[in-house]
């Protein structure tokens, strides 16, 4: 079974044959990151130009590096939610018309749930029910996955996605956009202290299973540059805010590094909320882009460990948004006997 997959939810045109649903024959991966650096963030209308120059000549290298014509296609998979709209129609518009005019299947896949078959790509374990656990810069999603297409939510964030909180610290400490990698990185030096300063980790009590990564974010934004100063009351004396230290680059190292330990932490805590809930589960399965980080990684493994579980997680070139892992979950849905028409919409929120 030959599956194309194509992947253009956000700022990643990407495409990739895989076959069998486990072996990748061919995967690229064309990031815009350079076209949306000087913004600071992804600018939707910008991303759909991007992928609409760049979908076909992605298209014909992932085709050319499998080695096979288009003829050999078994299905076509899109990811077709959730994303940006206009840049899912561009990808969409491309698996439509291969579909129509090659007369194979279209499948529809959600890029969410493709995160979680990522980790089985190019390895021989065989699925078991697990615990899902999403980290990307859009979703922060803790599932009960009986099977891959079988998902229970049992809690995500309730404002920022883990990544997106990860980017706005390094905005915050004036590091380049995409800044996950660049506090992980600063988090590893040698001195990088993750205790200088006490961030929150979010609880949201002791039955929620839910995240929340906004206040982590404004505690990091008045231990970087202060609080703003409180407004003067008539007769009172005027409140001067405590000065922080100076934003040297040894600073900046350590308040990566305690943002860092912050971030994980409150995710650790709910991943192993949830395991003591759903205690029949050996199986652990992460994926999205924040499953690169070296903290995230390691603590997971260490849970893991702990509670005698299999680790899936993937390899770090499948850790970021690519078409392999659409393609992966397509197999899985069109060997369920999966079909989607020429009518498959394109839509901006994941099925759960
Ligand atoms: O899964 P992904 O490519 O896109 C979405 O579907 O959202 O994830 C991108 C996110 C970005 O927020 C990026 O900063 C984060 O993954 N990321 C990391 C690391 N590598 C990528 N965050 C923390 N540590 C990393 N090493
Ligand atoms: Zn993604």
């Amino acid at each position: 079974m030959i599956v194309l997959g194509i992947e253009t939810s956000c700022d990643e045109t990407a495409a990739s044959v895989v076959r069998d649903g486990r072996e990748v024959v061919s995967s690229v991966v064309a990031s815009q990151i350079e076209v949306h650096q000087e913004y600071g963030g992804v600018v939707p209308e910008i991303a759909s130009r991007a992928h609409e120059r760049a979908m076909l000549p992605v298209l014909d290298r992932a085709i050319a590096d499998a080695g096979i014509g288009l003829g050999d296609l078994d299905a076509i998979a899109i990811g077709h939610r959730p994303g940006l709209i206009g840049s899912i129609l561009v990808g969409m518009s491309a698996a439509k018309a291969l579909s129509w005019s090659l007369g194979v299947p279209l499948i529809g896949v959600d890029h969410v749930h493709a995160h979680l078959a990522a980790g089985f790509l190019g390895v021989e374990t065989a699925f078991e029910p697990a615990l899902g656990v999403v980290i990307s810069g859009g979703h922060t999603t803790i599932y009960r996955m009986d099977s891959l297409t079988d998902l229970t939510r049992l809690g995500s964030t309730i404002d920022d996605a883990i990544g997106e909180a990860f980017d706005k610290a390094a905005a915050i400490l004036g590091l380049p956009y995409p800044g996950g990698p660049e506090i992980d990185r600063l988090s590893r030096e040698a001195g990088a202290d993750d205790r200088a300063v006490e961030l929150p980790v979010s609880r949201l009590g002791k039955d929620s299973l839910d995240l929340s990564y906004s206040g982590l974010k404004t505690a990091l934004l008045y231990a970087a540059k202060g609080k703003p100063t409180p407004p003067r009351i008539p007769g009172k004396p005027a409140l001067v805010p405590e000065p922080v230290p100076e934003l040297t680059p040894d600073r900046v190292r350590d308040l990566a590094a305690s943002f860092q330990r912050a971030a994980v932490r409150a995710l650790v805590l709910k991943v192993e909320r949830a395991l003591d809930r759903h205690d029949d589960l050996k199986m652990m399965v992460v994926g999205g882009g924040v499953s690169a980080n070296s903290l995230v990684r390691s603590e997971l493994a260490r849970i893991a460990r702990e509670r005698g579980m299999v680790l899936v997680i993937p390899e770090m070139k499948h850790c970021v948004d690519n078409a392999a892992m659409i393609a992966s979950l397509g197999s899985v849905l069109f060997a369920q006997g999966h079909r989607d028409g020429l009518d498959l919409v394109a839509v901006p929120t994941t099925a759960c």
